[in-house]
């Protein structure tokens, strides 16, 4: 390690996670150097604008790029050559079979070893981005042994570190998280990786858990797989709820949220689940099941629940127009959840492209998303400017994500600015009761009637 008070870190990749994780560590002072393959990206980045948006992101940049703890690398090399750990930050998109594809990490680890071919001292290598199980120890380790001509767990060191960061509170999540999980390849490895945290954190270290890499990979599959059961779950409660009179999901999952053993976090029903996330890992994970030979009837199931939760909204959308053909239905809601404008995985889409092969014409409105949807959807929809623009003369609402704008909508204004004051609320975001009794005809997810 070099003689500094904290040991200089660098991020080889720079998405919601490496970007995020870096920003963070040098808004502490910690010396952070970043580089991505992608050219724009680094230059916003220069400019201490965030490439993405992201709360909090962007104010965080412009201090530690102004400051100079957080500066952009050349090449990886550099990167290395000039950091005393690195973290692997790279994406692991799916394949189009839904396997994971690690070539970005598999570059990664290349360069790195290369780097540290050339390198004397001792180096951590802590491997950030989703893997699945084994790829740590059975195809990084020795493509970093490889490249270096050095020994891991003698000459450098390694770890996988699973990150648990939500889009949208990226930044909140990354100063305050739950738990750090360290899978360390050796102790000495775990321990360094260990003080950085309890440096970073100091009295407010989280618990941090010690474990094999395996273990580490592991957990953050089974962490995500978990609660996307949970939501999906909840979602196919909400469907049987919609077949119950007088029956509510907001009540039910109310209810066994006050239970300790299943907490009140979510359960919240909607469209469906979406991101850069969820999706690609539990289908990589199904994937993983299969090669393994071992069943896996819950991660199934709770694909499957979530394949057909878009459709329920279209099912929805045709119960309260009738035919769908020529009918004008405005779309507030793009993004796969709200605080972020990554469209990756949004239900919005599948449910757009439904809605039209279905004969609808449809006006979209997002507050931040607009630009990423437009690449998609080129002029098969109408674009607005504002929420209320979006229900001009529109015989049907549906709101897709729950930003907190469409809450400050009334029901005078869907009233005044729609042909037919009709809402479906598939974020159960509004006051039923309230919409009902100001002449709001409201249909909602998971609402029995
Ligand atoms: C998820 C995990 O929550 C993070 O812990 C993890 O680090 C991240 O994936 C990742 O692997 O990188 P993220 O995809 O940003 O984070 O979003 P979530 O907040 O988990 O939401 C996922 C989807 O579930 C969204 O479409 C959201 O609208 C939906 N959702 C979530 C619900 O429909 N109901 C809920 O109660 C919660």
């Amino acid at each position: 390690m070099t003689q500094r008070n904290k040991p200089k870190l660098s991020f080889i990749g720079l998405g919601y996670v490496g970007l995020t994780t870096a920003a963070c560590f040098a808004s502490k002072g910690f010396i952070t150097l970043c580089y991505d393959i992608d050219q724009n990206k680094m230059e916003k980045i220069s400019k201490g604008e965030a490439p993405f948006y992201e709360p909090g992101l962007e104010e965080l940049l412009k201090t530690t790029i102004s400051n100079k703890t957080l500066q952009l690398a050349n090449n990886s090399h550099d990167a290395v050559m000039n950091s005393d750990i690195t973290f692997i930050t790279v994406g692991t998109p799916s394949k189009p079979d839904g396997d994971i594809d690690l070539t970005y990490v598999q570059k990664a680890a290349q360069d790195i070893g290369q780097a540290l071919r050339k390198k004397k001292e001792w180096h951590l290598v802590v491997v950030k981005s989703t893997v699945t199980p084994t790829t740590t120890e059975e195809l990084i380790k020795p493509i970093l042994e490889r490249e270096s001509g050095k020994k891991c767990g003698e000459d450098f060191g390694l770890c996988m570190n699973p990150e648990f960061l939500r889009e949208g509170n990226a930044v909140e999540d990354t100063l305050n998280p739950d738990r750090i999980i360290i899978g360390e390849c050796d102790p000495k490895s775990g321990e360094e990786l260990e003080k950085i945290y309890r440096e970073f954190y100091g009295s407010n270290t989280p618990p941090i858990l010690r474990t094999s890499p395996v273990n580490a990979e592991l957990i953050k599959y089974a962490n995500n797989a978990f609660l996307a059961m949970k939501v999906s779950f909840i979602n196919m409660i909400a469907n049987l709820c919609q077949k119950l009179p007088g029956a509510d999901v907001e009540h039910v999952a109310a209810g066994i949220g006050l239970d300790k053993r299943i907490g009140p976090y979510f359960l919240k029903a909607g469209p469906g689940w979406g991101g850069s996330c969820w999706p690609k890992d539990l289908q990589a994970l199904r994937l993983f099941f299969q090669k393994a030979g071992v069943e896996a009837p819950l991660i199934n199931a709770t694909l499957e629940v979530n394949e057909e939760q878009p459709q329920k909204i279209v099912m929805l959308a045709e119960e309260i127009l009738g035919s769908l053909r020529g009918k004008r239905v405005a779309i507030l809601g793009l993004a796969f959840k709200s605080g972020t404008d990554d469209i990756r995985g949004a239900v919005s889409l599948k449910i757009i492209k439904e809605l039209k092969n279905r004969g609808a014409a449809m006006k979209v409105y997002d507050p931040k998303a607009m630009q990423n949807v437009r690449k998609e959807l080129g002029d098969n929809v109408e674009y607005a400017s504002s929420s209320k623009e979006c229900l001009a003369e529109a015989e049907l609402a549906i709101i897709l994500t729950d930003w907190p704008e469409f809450n400050n909508l009334r029901p005078e204004d869907f009233r005044n600015l729609m042909n037919k004051a009709q809402v479906l609320d598939a974020r159960r975001i509004y006051n039923i009761s309230k919409f009902l009794s100001e002449g709001v005809r409201i249909s909602a997810i998971g609402l029995g009637y």
